[in-house]
């Protein structure tokens, strides 16, 4: 009598693995051309008859100030082969494969309001990871839903302030901003502008110029063909005078200039002022509000190696 487990993890190495391509999100498809590189971590998931059931794929992250630890980035389980334990065989499987490289913590994001979220949730706390904490506001609105929005109204620009195109600032302007963060930090460290420019929309990434020194940016993405505000800031002395405002609404009046109708703004929750507006004044307007939330998941050596609870068997350690 046959004694075959119903799935089997396996590390994916080097060759073709376009078999899972199927199991994660497009924008990650191009690590599974290099599963075998050390810079990225993944496991597939296979059934008795060897088709591929599931699949999680991630990378070592490395934070000069935090450690080192795992990113997951995805996981993903065929809907047909859910709630056998193919979802735990793969997470055990990922964790052996970050303990062997060294790495004794895996971190991941995800977003609310998908149609997974409760299942994903229930799963993540079955498996002992941490309670989920909120990261970002994700704020989607169209031109037409924030129309009316009272801080979509115009407003004058105040005298010796001017707003310019984020492309059109000089060395001088870009050396400005630097040499006073470095002189007296009024940048907080996740909103420095020269770390999110890379690419930016051009139409819509503006600056925010007082007396010729430029003291805030809205910094725009074209991701999908919707328009996302990456980065936005405006020095703290202008901030309770909404000047933020001025240049959101500069740049969702441009958006149609770059040909785009859609916006979409992330609020990291631990800039609590851009949080509390974005709740109070957004919310109304938007047609989608959800939130990312972090998760973290410790992991322990295994004592030995034991076959999953489900009846699979992993190639690599399972974590317990
Ligand atoms: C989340 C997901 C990976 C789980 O995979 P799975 O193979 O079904 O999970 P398992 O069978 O190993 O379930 C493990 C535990 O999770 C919980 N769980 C899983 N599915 C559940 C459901 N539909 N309802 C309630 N709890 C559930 C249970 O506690 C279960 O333990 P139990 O079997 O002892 O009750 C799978 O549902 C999936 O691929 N979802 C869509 C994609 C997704 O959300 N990916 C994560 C974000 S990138």
């Amino acid at each position: 009598m046959s004694t075959e487990p119903p799935f089997r993890c396996h590390s994916l190495g080097a060759g073709d693995q376009s078999a899972y391509r199927i199991h994660t999100f497009p924008a990650l498809r191009h690590l599974l051309d290099n599963a075998g590189d050390a810079r990225i971590l993944a496991v597939g998931a296979v059934d008795g008859s060897n088709r591929p059931v599931g699949l999680a794929l991630g990378h070592p992250s490395i934070a000069a100030d935090d450690g080192q630890w795992a990113q997951l980035l995805s996981l993903y389980v065929q809907p047909e082969s859910r709630g056998a334990g193919v979802g735990s065989g793969l997470l055990s499987a990922f964790g052996a494969l970050c303990l062997e490289r060294g790495l004794p913590e895996i971190r991941a994001t995800y977003m609310t309001g998908q149609s997974s979220t409760a299942t994903l949730e229930r799963f993540l706390a079955s498996s002992g990871w941490s309670a989920p904490e909120g990261r970002m506001l994700v704020i989607q609105a169209t031109l037409e839903s924030i129309k009316a929005a009272p801080w979509m109204k115009t407003f004058a620009l105040p005298d010796r302030m001017e707003v310019v195109r984020w492309l059109d600032l000089t060395e001088q302007d870009r050396s400005g901003i630097r040499d006073s963060q470095r002189e007296q930090a009024w940048v907080p460290a996740d909103l420095y502008p020269f770390d999110h420019e890379a690419n930016c929309e051009p139409v819509t990434s503006l600056a925010l110029k007082l007396e010729g020194r430029v003291v805030g940016w809205v910094i725009n993405h074209r991701v999908e063909g919707v328009l996302r505000f990456t980065c936005s800031f405006v020095h703290r002395r202008l901030q309770r005078m909404g000047r933020i405002l001025l240049l959101y609404n500069e740049s969702v009046a441009r958006m149609p200039l770059a040909g785009l109708q859609v916006g979409m703004w992330t609020v990291p929750v631990w800039h609590p002022a851009m949080a509390a507006f974005a709740r109070r004044w957004m919310a109304p307007y938007a047609t989608r509000f959800e939130e990312t939330r972090g998760v973290r998941l410790r992991l322990a050596q295994p004592p030995d190696n034991h076959a999953h609870r489900n009846g699979g068997n992993t190639a690599t350690n399972p974590t317990g």
